[in-house]
């Protein structure tokens, strides 16, 4: 019997965003109509296990979620792109939705969460997920001290099968939160956000990954995309660059970090390299760009 093939689990936040499409960005207290509106399923994770599943890769998402409306829909549209939902941890609240601004003139995001607090995945949780099942697993780092015991739960994990059984972890740092930066030295991948690098002072990608790259372990890549400047990258000391790639129009730039992140995956994940991987990343976040939502990826 052929063995089942592996996927790649994202943990992280589940939401629903509400889009606005604008011609341009509105005055405050001003009354105008959008150009059009959508539901979308959002939430850094659970985008990247979209744009993940849309290149091919088998996928998985882990997050929190209540009942209701919201639910159904975000439920069913894991379904539609055929990424595996099982792994949802239904607790009470209201499953958080963001209102989404996005420009027609310049293709920018404004994003407006009401993140509810729904209690995030627990170590309890992530206790229960069977290994077996996952070559990655990728971390949108949120409660990063039980993350931390998560990743240690992997760790383990990978000490105890072959080689060729083992979990390869990644992280993302996101939000500038002082508590996140325990992450830093506990993936073999990490993605820093240009907010977080310019927080620490930095005011370039290749400035912020030299910078940060002691706070890694030996061996780990340290990632950070900077919009239209493309991503920078470092390893063991060797860096690492692609520009971007940008599409004839900018339209829509929510999610564009969530699908560089997925882009990168998907080529490490199948043993590619760096370089090839962060070429990749800005290339498809850049086409994203150009279009609404993610389906045009596939
Ligand atoms: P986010 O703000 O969504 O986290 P970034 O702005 O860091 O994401 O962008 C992630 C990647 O998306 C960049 O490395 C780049 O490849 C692509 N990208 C984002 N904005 C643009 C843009 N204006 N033009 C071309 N590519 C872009
Ligand atoms: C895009 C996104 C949206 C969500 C917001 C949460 O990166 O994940 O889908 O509304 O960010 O911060």
């Amino acid at each position: 019997m052929q063995p089942q093939q592996k996927s790649v689990l994202c943990v992280g936040l589940v939401c629903l965003d509400i889009i606005n499409v604008v011609d341009q960005y509105p005055t405050e207290d001003s009354d105008t109509r959008c150009v059009s509106q959508r539901w979308q399923r959002g939430g850094n994770a659970s985008n990247s296990c979209s744009v993940l599943s849309l290149l091919g890769t088998k996928t998985s998402f882990m997050g929190s979620i209540s009942r209701g409306p919201v639910s159904d829909f975000i439920v069913s549209d894991f379904s539609r792109l055929s990424i595996d939902s099982s792994l949802l941890s239904w607790v009470s609240g209201t499953t958080p939705v963001a209102c989404c601004v996005v420009s027609r003139s310049n293709g920018s995001r404004t994003v407006v969460l009401y993140d509810t607090n729904l209690p995030d995945v627990s170590l309890e949780d992530f206790s229960k997920v069977d290994l077996r099942n996952f070559h990655w697993i990728h971390f949108e780092g949120r409660n990063a001290s039980e993350q931390l015991q998560m990743i240690q739960q992997v760790v383990q994990w990978n000490s105890s099968v072959p080689p060729d059984q083992r979990v390869s972890v990644s992280v993302e740092i996101e939000k500038v939160r002082e508590e996140l930066y325990v992450l830093f030295n506990m993936a073999d991948v990490v993605f820093v956000s240009k907010d977080v690098a310019r927080n620490f002072g930095f005011e370039s990608a290749k400035d912020a990954v030299m910078g940060l790259s002691s706070r890694v372990r030996p061996g780990s890549a340290l990632i950070c995309a900077w919009a239209e400047l493309g991503a920078d990258a470092i390893k063991d000391g060797v860096l690492f660059h692609s520009s971007a790639f940008p599409p004839m129009k900018l339209v829509d730039t929510l999610g564009a970090g969530d699908t560089f992140n997925a882009s990168v995956i998907h080529v490490l994940s199948q043993g590619g390299d760096l370089q090839e991987a962060l070429s990749f990343g800005c290339r498809v976040a850049g086409a994203k760009c150009g279009f609404h939502g993610y389906d045009e990826i596939a």
